[in-house]
């Protein structure tokens, strides 16, 4: 074989090997952050810890144990001043939850009570568009996921109807989001 053909072979087998690995890589959906799929398909982007803005955090005491827990709320910047000049999420808005475990340490004057390990982390990304119909995780004008802490790309949640909405239609009114726990997100405070 002539170097030219073997040069061409080359290219021909590496392109073999290359075309079926971009084609593998999910294509994102238009307009919604790069954790979306084209399917719907939602990812944590672990950015958020450090490139996402702080909105608030809840602390939970279960009262049926002394179980406690803590949880920080992020969002993006350009979402929360969209958010601040409208009154309303724009497309592709994303709001993160980590739930983390609480540990106690009591000093003289104070019991301390600070966050542990990360426990689990849920998703909405707000669809102004109504895609994915047929995909179970969106519908109410968002989409929606829970991550266990261990794997943040394979969601656990199956329905968003079931596993979701039941708590959040309490606050419907401001789009099923608990705006009370965001200081940032109310006229003054
Ligand atoms: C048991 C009730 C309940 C269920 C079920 C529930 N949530 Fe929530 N969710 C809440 C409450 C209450 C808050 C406000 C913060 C807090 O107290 O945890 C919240 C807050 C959130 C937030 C932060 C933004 C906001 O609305 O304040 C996200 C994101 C979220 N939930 C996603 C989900 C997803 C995704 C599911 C389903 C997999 C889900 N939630 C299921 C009660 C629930």
């Amino acid at each position: 074989m002539s170097a030219a053909v073997v040069d061409l072979v080359r290219r021909v087998l590496l392109l073999a090997l290359l075309v079926p690995a971009f084609s593998y890589a999910l294509p994102q959906a238009q307009n919604l952050p790069d954790n979306v799929s084209n399917h719907g398909v939602i990812s944590i982007p672990l950015n958020f810890r450090t490139d996402f803005v702080f909105l608030g955090s809840w602390f939970l005491a279960l009262k049926e144990s002394d179980a406690k827990l803590v949880q920080h709320v992020y969002s993006r910047k350009e979402d929360i001043d969209a958010y601040q000049q409208a009154g309303v999420w724009p497309d592709g808005a994303m709001l993160i939850k980590e739930q983390l475990s609480v540990n106690t340490s009591d000093s003289e004057k104070l019991a301390e009570n600070f966050a542990g390990h990360s426990k689990g982390l849920f998703v909405m990304v707000k669809d102004r568009e109504q895609r994915f119909q047929d995909n179970p995780l969106w519908g109410d004008g968002w989409g929606w996921s829970f991550f266990s802490a261990s794997d943040p790309v394979q969601t656990e949640t199956k329905d968003y109807q079931a596993e979701c909405l039941g708590c959040h239609e309490s606050v419907r009114d401001s789009d099923l989001v608990f705006i009370k726990g965001y200081p940032l997100l109310k006229k003054s405070y």
